[in-house]
């Protein structure tokens, strides 16, 4: 099981300094765990989970190793942080900064080659679901996505991001299973979720994880939600 909260534009360095000082006091042991504040905190990140097993991934990485791309950030300059992974094709990126296959493909190729863990992430939009279009859009997103061992997709229906509005634990299940067989890879579920439905959605045998984006945010319910991975 992997949980991963996505801070996504919340958290400079001391509020991320404060929560991964509380985060490392916590027992989670048997879950996977794992952080992904802003490029801005993720030194702070690094630093103050040293010596834990909870790892620290970015939000966003680019395809080439340097050069005139202003805003962004490549997986070299990562690694040397010592980032260990990082999130590809949040529907945020694609919603409102233009992202699309194409570049989320270059940034997985990228972030892989370079030794970095990803989280690549698909779904469809609340009109697409409408259309009847779920597997046609997951199938389009997921054919520039090859299976590779350091490779881990997050099913993330955009109409349950930040709306609570969660998908029904059999839909979650469904998509799951789809994914798997367009990509082999492990599959986790993002989009409202909480402690109090953690446990119904990781309890389906396809859903491997969750990626948090609200509840990560307070150290309760993020340790709530790693626990409730712990259990199932
Ligand atoms: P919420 O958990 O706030 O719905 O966000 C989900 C998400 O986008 C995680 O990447």
């Amino acid at each position: 099981m992997l949980i991963a909260g996505n801070w996504k534009m919340y958290n400079g360095p001391a509020e991320t300094a404060e929560f991964c000082l509380g985060l490392r006091e916590q027992e989670l042991e048997g879950v996977d765990v794992v952080v992904c504040p802003p490029f801005v905190s993720l030194a702070a990140a690094v630093q103050l989970l040293a010596g834990t097993e909870i790892a620290v991934a970015a939000q966003n990485v680019h395809w080439d190793d340097e050069g005139a791309f202003t805003g962004e950030v490549s997986a070299g300059m990562l690694r040397e942080l010592g980032v260990y992974g990082t999130i590809v094709g949040h529907s945020e990126r694609r919603q409102y900064f233009g992202e699309t296959d194409e570049t989320v493909s270059k940034r997985v190729h990228a972030a892989l080659e370079a030794g970095l863990f990803v989280i690549a992430c698909v779904g469809e939009t609340e009109q697409e679901r409408a259309a009847g279009e779920t597997e046609a859009v997951l199938r389009r997103q997921l054919a520039v996505l090859e299976p590779d061992d350091n490779l881990v997709l997050a099913y993330e229906p955009v109409w349950a991001i930040g709306t609570g509005h969660t998908s029904t634990p059999e839909h979650a299940q469904e998509a799951s299973a789809f994914i798997k067989s367009q990509v082999e890879a492990p599959v986790i579920y993002g989009g409202s979720v909480k402690p109090g439905n953690a446990a119904e959605l990781l309890a389906q045998p396809d859903v491997d994880g969750a990626l948090v984006g609200g509840a990560s945010l307070e150290l309760e319910s993020f340790t709530a939600i790693c626990r409730a991975a712990i259990r199932s």
